[in-house]
């Protein structure tokens, strides 16, 4: 079993280290904001995540697992410092790699040889070598070695992902490098893809664009459907027993968002530009994705009969996708900010955001029930497909809205036809 640092206790970092602890490793997790590492030492865990809880809990009663405030106090004792620190989207799409910079510069000097860098983090090709040599300008000592082991993580999933994972990656020029970061992963049942470091960071960025491409697709196709009057619903089992195209990431909806797939795409469109190549397929996928949020405001613009103007709208579901509290490039964000540009009045209702988690959006009116919501709207607007959405008393919401009474279900969450029957309009995507 190895001594690990891990630099920062975002999403991938608490739950990389939460993980190698429950593999035996012993592990300090660090990170700059000393309030957060006094919460996590204490086990409480910032981001709702299944299992997470639980494992940091017993990390932190095993010993395995400890907080530290601040990267340098972290890599103390440390043979593999993993790097989990945020590579945020800059103006012109490309990754911002400035925090893994500062954190490599910072932890640089201290390192002893023989210690191995690993970026966990989503860094563009490149990034590896990048990484290299900021260690030597930073005055590190000679025989420290760098790695590329990109996290496939699913928020909400993201421990299952990790202790078994569909592939672990790893990117090194120097195989005896590649072999001990693999060592890592004893006990975790998957293939293990060994490459040179820019071809596993590509793979990072291809499985994420290639996502979103699937994504963009079947709301493309959708969108034809609605023409056409198919169901994509249909469609969508259709083409997945095709075992070349599988039936995961075939929901159409309000596009995809949150921390990883805009950003990734983004990137990588900006990584094909600089190289001189253009990748119009993927500024295609973003443009579908953009003009998807639109099109759940046009059934919503419609059935208020043309203007939004002084309608009361109720907004169920705020975060990017179900079972995560993240908000971060939520399409429901998107629509709730056209709504209100066009004069709505919104109140929304999620059950993992509250008032104080939406303080970054003041327009916006979030209550704790989902009955709250629907008082005296004529339209409500499902956007993120949270199971008990399913479950409601839709009398009772019925009885609380207004005529039209009109349900724009943008996950294709409620059946259509319970819906008519208690006397609702409704309209889904692509059906
Ligand atoms: C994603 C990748 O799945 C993961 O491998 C990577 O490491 C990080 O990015 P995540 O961002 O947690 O994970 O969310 P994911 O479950 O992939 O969903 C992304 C977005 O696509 C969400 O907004 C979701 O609602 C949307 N989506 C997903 C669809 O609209 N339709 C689908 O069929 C699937």
């Amino acid at each position: 079993m190895s001594n690990l640092a891990v630099i920062g206790a975002g999403y991938v970092g608490i739950t990389t280290a939460a993980c190698f602890a429950r593999l035996g490793h012993t592990v300090t997790c660090g990170d700059v904001d000393a309030e957060k590492v006094s919460r996590l030492a204490k086990g409480e865990i910032p981001i709702l995540e299944e299992g997470l809880t639980a494992l940091v809990t017993e990390g932190l009663e095993s010993g395995r697992l400890r907080f530290a405030v601040g990267a340098a106090a972290a890599v103390d004792q440390a043979e593999f410092v993993f790097l989990c620190v945020p590579t945020p989207q800059r103006d012109d799409g490309a990754a911002d790699l400035s925090f893994v910079e500062a954190v490599v510069r910072e932890i640089g000097p201290i390192l002893s040889p023989n210690t191995v860098v690993v970026n966990k983090s989503t860094m563009p090709v490149g990034s590896t070598e990048l990484v290299a040599r900021v260690l030597g300008h930073a005055g590190a000592v000679k025989g420290i070695g760098v790695a590329s082991n990109p996290e496939f993580l699913r928020e909400g999933n993201a421990v299952h992902d990790f202790l078994s994972p569909s592939r672990v990656v790893i990117g090194c020029d120097d195989t005896s490098v590649a072999i001990r970061v693999s060592e890592l992963y004893d006990g975790v049942q998957a293939p293990i893809v060994v490459t040179d470091p820019a071809s596993a960071e590509m793979i990072k960025y291809a499985s994420n664009a290639f996502l979103a491409t699937k994504i963009s697709f079947i709301n493309a196709i959708a969108n034809l459907c609605e023409v056409v009057n198919a169901d994509v619903r249909e469609v969508a089992l259709g083409m997945g027993y095709d075992h070349r195209i599988g039936s995961e990431f075939l929901d159409p909806g309000p596009g995809f968002g949150g921390s990883c797939l805009p950003k990734d795409t983004a990137a990588l469109i900006y990584m094909a530009e600089q190289a001189g190549y253009d990748f119009s397929l993927l500024r295609g996928v973003e443009e579908v994705n953009r003009n998807q949020h639109e099109r759940i405001l046009a059934k919503l613009r419609n059935a208020a009969g043309g203007s939004l103007s002084g309608t009361r709208v109720a907004l169920w579901g705020l975060t990017f996708k179900a079972n995560t509290n993240d908000v971060r490039d939520s399409p429901a964000f998107a629509v709730a900010h056209c709504l209100l540009e066009e004069g709505a009045v919104i109140r929304a209702y999620d059950p993992a955001v509250n008032e104080a988690a939406a303080a970054h959006f003041p327009a916006l009116e979030v209550v704790t029930d989902p009955y709250q919501a629907v008082v005296d709207a004529s339209l409500l607007a499902l956007l993120t497909e949270w199971d008990e959405f399913r479950w409601l008393d839709f009398a009772r919401v019925a009885g609380a809205m207004v005529s039209p009474r009109a349900i724009v279900d943008a996950r294709n969450l409620l059946d259509p036809a319970a819906m008519r029957h208690r006397g609702f309009s409704y309209q889904g995507v692509g059906r």
